[in-house]
Formats: structure tokens, sequence, C-alpha cells
């Protein structure tokens, strides 16, 4: 056998196995981009030696077919599945292709129009409608034949059961097929993965499996316990007339008459604002309550559609504009532990360095002991990492085909690393915490989270200058930052006159920083900035909050007895209450300032939404800084939202401000409205 047949031999049976891992097992064996790669190569070599490809090839299929657990159902109209794009220069050359296509039908001229929708990762359905009423749901399968999963279908409170007489045709179609995806939202999958914990029972790896797993229940009942959505995006077959001319119509048709269709799809006039919709698409994916692994662009027009018609298993009128891939496989090196600021033990892997979304991973966050117990991640695998916007990147799980036997498991140290003091674990915590408060790992940790962005945002006080200063003696605590002079800064390796001297700046300017984010900054447990905010307005004080109980406490929203029990042992500790005074004596506050009751500031009464990404500030910080300046950030653009702040990379809720009238300012001027050298515009 040619090195060419051979190759394809092998490729073809990884790609089968991935697929069956994916489509009959939904367990997936390898991540997407690796996939991908691997059918292009497929199909570059297929498309190279056409006399080598097979007429089997997984490149000429579509899924799997049904596995017998359901009636099969055969689609009236084939479930297509999309060729990829990665980037603009893909998307332009792809519709480069459709183009030439359209030329040799005489059709250069006309105009062509996009639809760009979001790319939603679940799971593919067919809903068929024999006038007007919903007779079948089913899935996929492999585009041909899917399976009949109508009462589980039925479970989706979305999915009208009838639809009325449509207005063009005064009534319904004879026989309609709708095609969407059914997914898990992701708030409805950390519940259900966390109610599965609390059973006992093993959980699921992504929203997309649990969502297959979920709809391929033989009890509908079973079905019916997790909250399954679903979003349409296109008509299969539709019998009689009346069938809505574009992919726009089509969706607008949809929409009225009950289905869930995305409110944000957008239809553009060329591929360069395709492009650009798709880019915005990338930028808000991690605020969306699905996953979405890229966006799918359109031919708008159906009759070019119908003369495009398809290759292989693709349409040629529209394609899947993939994101830079957020997960990756590599190899774990070992499992590292870090001590926090509370004294827990952090067990965290150590990778060997991986490409993922364009960022060098080295190292990635595996929660705890037991996580890694019930993912059964050991030191050796190969793992799969994934990263979600500016998360920190996490281990999915292990590719566990691909073991050796030579991996050995991670047992967590009986011994802090840092200062050797034997662990424990409090009552029912899975975490083991060192016990020892002068714990160094620990105090470093709480002088981190002290000068952090979310507490009293000293810059230039980060973890290399803070584990500098502990280890020669000259920052112990907190208080001990307010005594540091410009002499024993220089004296440090990296400073010089200005950093040193901006530094000493940085640290001047947090003895402004408000009550709230100096009892942020101490650390107490449970007390992040939310709890911290509920504390300071129902005891504005210091002095009030050493005089206060529990009963007190709990007049602050969200403070019950664990959180107020929290808050009454930091402050029964001398030390504790040592510390508050030194803060106190070196100039920091310990009271709320300013007017009681609502703030007062340059945003007062205005309402804000802030999208894209800015670069002074993250967006979460955009949205404090708005409070914080008397406004209110809001999530969602409408007439009442007095302005939108647009940062690289604004999508819709951009294109929706400019439609409804709605200021849009960017970050330098925003920057201005915040610090009131312009006033907000007005509404
Ligand atoms: S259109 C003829 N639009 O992606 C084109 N598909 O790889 C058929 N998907 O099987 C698909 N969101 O499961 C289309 N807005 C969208 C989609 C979408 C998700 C899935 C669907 C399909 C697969 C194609």
């Amino acid at each position: 056998m040619s090195d060419v047949a051979a190759r394809i031999a092998e490729l073809t049976e990884q790609i089968r196995e991935a697929n069956d891992a994916y489509h009959v097992r939904d367990a997936p064996m390898v991540d997407d981009a690796f996939y991908d790669a691997m059918v292009r190569e497929l199909e570059a070599l297929e498309t190279a030696h056409p006399e080598l490809a097979r007429a089997d090839s997984p490149t000429r299929s579509v899924g799997a077919a049904p596995q017998g657990r359901f009636p099969e159902i055969t689609h009236r109209e084939a479930m297509l599945s999309l060729a990829n794009a990665r980037g603009p220069e893909e998307l332009e050359a792809w519709f480069r292709r459709a183009q030439n296509v359209l030329a040799a039908e005489g059709l250069a001229e006309r105009p062509v129009k996009f639809v760009v929708e979001p790319k939603i990762d679940g799971l593919a359905v067919s809903l068929t409608y024999e006038r007007g009423e919903l007779v079948r749901g089913a899935t996929r399968g492999d585009g041909v034949v899917g399976e009949d999963v109508t009462q589980n279908l039925l479970t989706i409170a979305a999915i009208p059961v009838a639809i009325p007489p449509t207005s063009n045709i005064g009534r319904a179609p004879e026989v309609l097929e709708v095609r969407g995806e059914v997914y898990l939202p992701l708030a409805a999958f950390a519940a259900f993965n966390e109610s599965r914990v609390a059973d006992g029972l093993p959980t699921f790896a992504n929203p997309r499996n649990s969502a297959a797993g979920s709809l391929r229940q033989i009890d509908p009942a079973e079905t019916a316990k997790r909250p399954l959505a679903l979003w349409c995006y296109a008509i299969g077959a539709w019998e009689g007339e009346g069938r809505p001319p574009s992919q726009w119509d089509a969706l607008a048709w949809l929409r009225t008459n009950g289905f869930p269709v995305s409110a944000d799809i957008e239809r553009v006039d060329s591929i360069n604002e395709a492009a650009a919709a798709c880019a915005a698409w990338e930028a808000r994916r991690a605020d969306l309550d699905m996953d979405i692994d890229g966006a799918v662009v359109k031919i708008d027009d159906g009759e070019l559609q119908r003369r495009l018609g398809a290759v292989g298993r693709a349409p040629r009128w529209a394609i899947a504009y993939k994101f830079t891939p957020t997960t990756a496989t590599t190899r774990l090196l070992d499992v590292a532990v870090s001590v926090g600021r509370t004294g827990a033990l952090i067990p965290f892997a150590v990778l060997e360095p991986v490409q993922v979304g364009g960022v060098t991973v080295r190292q990635a966050t595996l929660h705890n002991q037991d996580d890694i117990a019930r993912k059964d991640i050991r030191i050796g695998d190969l793992v799969i990492v994934q990263r979600a916007g500016d998360v920190i990147p996490q281990v999915v799980g292990p590719v566990t085909d691909a073991r050796t036997g030579s991996e050995r498991p991670f047992a967590m140290p009986e011994r802090c690393p840092a200062c050797d003091t034997p662990v424990g674990s409090p009552d029912g915590e899975v975490r083991r915490y060192c016990p020892n408060k002068s714990c160094p790992a620990q105090l470093v940790q709480s002088l981190i989270h002290f000068a952090s962005r979310g507490a009293m945002d000293i810059e230039g006080l980060g973890e290399k200058t803070v584990s500098r200063l502990f280890e020669i003696g000259l920052v112990r605590s907190v208080a001990d930052i307010y005594s540091l002079t410009q002499e024993q800064l220089l004296g440090l390796d990296g400073f010089k006159e200005t950093s040193a001297r901006n530094l000493l700046a940085a640290i001047d300017a947090s003895r402004r920083m408000p009550w709230t984010r100096v009892l942020t900054g101490l650390g107490i447990r449970h007390v992040g900035d939310i709890t911290a905010n509920a504390i300071t307005a129902a005891l504005p004080s210091l002095e009030d909050l050493l005089a206060a109980n529990l009963e007190d406490l709990a007049a602050a929203e969200g403070v019950g007895p664990v959180v107020g029990g929290a808050v009454i042992d930091f402050l029964a500790t001398k030390s504790n209450r040592d510390l508050l005074d030194q803060l106190a004596t070196a100039g920091v506050k310990t009271r709320v300032e300013g007017p009681r009751g609502p703030v007062v500031g340059p945003l007062t009464g205005a309402t804000v939404v802030v999208t894209g990404s800015l670069t002074a500030m993250s967006r979460d910080e955009a949205k404090r800084a708005v409070g914080q300046a008397g406004g209110k950030a809001t999530e969602s653009v409408s007439a009442q939202t007095t302005f939108l702040v647009a940062g690289e990379k604004a999508g819709s809720k951009l294109a929706k401000a400019e439609k409804l009238g709605v200021p849009v300012l960017d970050e330098e001027r925003f920057l201005r409205v915040l610090l009131g050298t312009e006033p907000p515009p007005a509404q």
C-alpha cells in the first residue's frame, strides 16, 4: 500500500472512532480542532488522489447512523452538514467559489445578501408538522435517517405543538420540517451537574453531551428533568405553496409562528460585513447562556441557494465560520499544589505547553481532589484543556483511549507544601486546608488579594513584587504596605526611580479607596465585593461592625449565619483588630463616606450598557465603575438605555443601540464621563 493509501486508511479509522465516540457514546475522544484537522487532511488527500477515495469515506456522510434505541425516521429533506471556514480569508474564499458557480449559471450580477447566525453547539433536530400539527420530532442521525424522539422533544415547552394558518396562503403548509438545535443552557448544565454530584452520579463533560444524553433517554420523564432548550434556524421540507423565499424570510416566518429564533441574527450586504458579524459573535460568546462553536453564514436568497446546491455532505450556500478553538489536547506532566489565602490546598495541572485560542497554556485548574478522582485524571494522561474568554484554563478530562498504563493517580499531600504543617479538611468540605495562620503562602496570597483590582487596586503590587517584599521581610502584613519607602524599593531588583515613585503613588491613592474595598481586601472568608457592599450598606463603619452581633449583620442582604459568623470570628481575633488599627493609622478609610443612600456621581440616574472589550479595564470593572459613579449597569440595550459603551469587537448590542438611536460612547469618552470631565450624553 502506498503511503497515501495507508494514511487515508488510518485517518478513516480514526475519524470513524471519533464519530462513534461523539455521536453514539456521547463521550468525545478528541477535541474539535483535532477532529477538524483529521477531516481536512483526509479531504485534501481524497481531492489530490480521487482514485484512492473510498465510497464509504467519513467525509461523505454526516454523523452516525441510528442505534436502534428509537424507531427510525427518514427525513423528507436530508439534514446536511456544513463546511468550515477559519477566519475571514477562508470565508472570502468560500464566497469567491460560490460566485464562480453563480457566474457559470449566469447569475453573476445578482446582488447577494448574507444571514449570519450563531452556530449553537447542541444536537440537530427536525420537527415535522402536517397541516399545522406536530406529528414527529427526530434527531439528525446520519442526515438521511434519524431517530424518533417525539416524546422527549415534547418536554421542551418552547416547541409549538400546532401552528396557526399562515397569512400568505390562509392555512398551514401541508407538510413542514423545522430544523433547529437542542441545547442545554449553561446555567442549567451547571445546576444539572451539581445535582448529579449530589446523587453520586457521574457528571457530564460538556453541555452538548449532556443535551444529547438527555434527548436520547428512553423515559421521557427523565428528559423532562433536564431543562433542554431549542433555537430554530431553518426550514427543511415545505410542501404546498407559500414557502418563504429566503433564509431571512424563513426565520421571520418561524418567529411569527411561535418558534424560538435568536433575536440577534443579522442580515448584511457584503462578505466583509458578514466577517465582522462573525467576529462580533466570537467576541460575545463568553457572555451567552449557551455554547456556540462558530457562526453560520448563509446566502440569503432561496433561488440562489437552489442554484448553488451541495457538494458531498455540505451545501455550497452556507458555511460555518469556526471560532479560534478553545480546547486542545496535551500531556499532563504533573499535578502541583498551591496554597490559597484561606489556606486551601489547590491542585493545578502542569501541562506540556499547548496553544489554546491563540494563547500558550502551561497550567490549568483542577478544582479539587474529588474532581480529579471523579474525572479520573492521572499524571501522564493526554488531557483535554479548555479555555473560554478570560477564564483560567481548565482540564476537562483525560483521553482514556490514549492510555499506555504508565499513568499514575494523584494523591493530595498530607502536609502543606509551603510550611509543612499537617493539613486537614473541615467538616463536610472536600478541600484540605493548611491550618497555620502564619503560613507564608497564605500571607503572600492575602497580600496579593488586598492589592488586587477588585480590592485596593494598587497597580504595580502584583504577585512578583509582593513575594519579593515578603521574602526579605519588608512586608509581612497588609498594614506594612503603607510604611514602604522609596529607598527600600530602590534596593529591590527591577525598581528604578520612576517605578518606585509610581508604586508609592499607587499605594497612596489606595488610601482614598472606599471602606467597602478595604473590607473586601481583608479577605474574610465568604466576604467578596458583593457581600462587602451589603455589609457596609447596613453597617457603614468599622465601629458599627465591631459593635455588631450576628443579628445586626443579618440585616445585610445575603448575610446569614455562616457569613456573619465568619465576620465575627475575624473581628474577634486580636491580631486582626490590631491590623485594622494599623490600617486606620496609615490613613486607610474605615467608614463609608459621602452621602448615604443612592450614590451620587457623574452617572446618577443613567442606565448604561457595556459591550465589547475595553483596554483600560475588564467589562466587569467597567460595570462596577458605572455603579460607583451613581449609574446603573444593565445587560441589554433598550429605549431606556442612556448610553452604550462600545469596546473592541462590539457586536449586536452596538447594532441595536444604533437602531434605537441610543448614544454610543467609545472607551476614551466613557473614561472622561466617569472622571466627570465630560458630561454624559443627554438621554
Ligand atoms: S444550518 C444546510 N444553522 O451545525 C445547512 N446549522 O455542521 C444545515 N447548527 O447539523 C445546517 N447552529 O446541528 C445551521 N444556525 C445554524 C446552526 C447549525 C447549529 C448545527 C446543526 C448542523 C451542524 C452543521
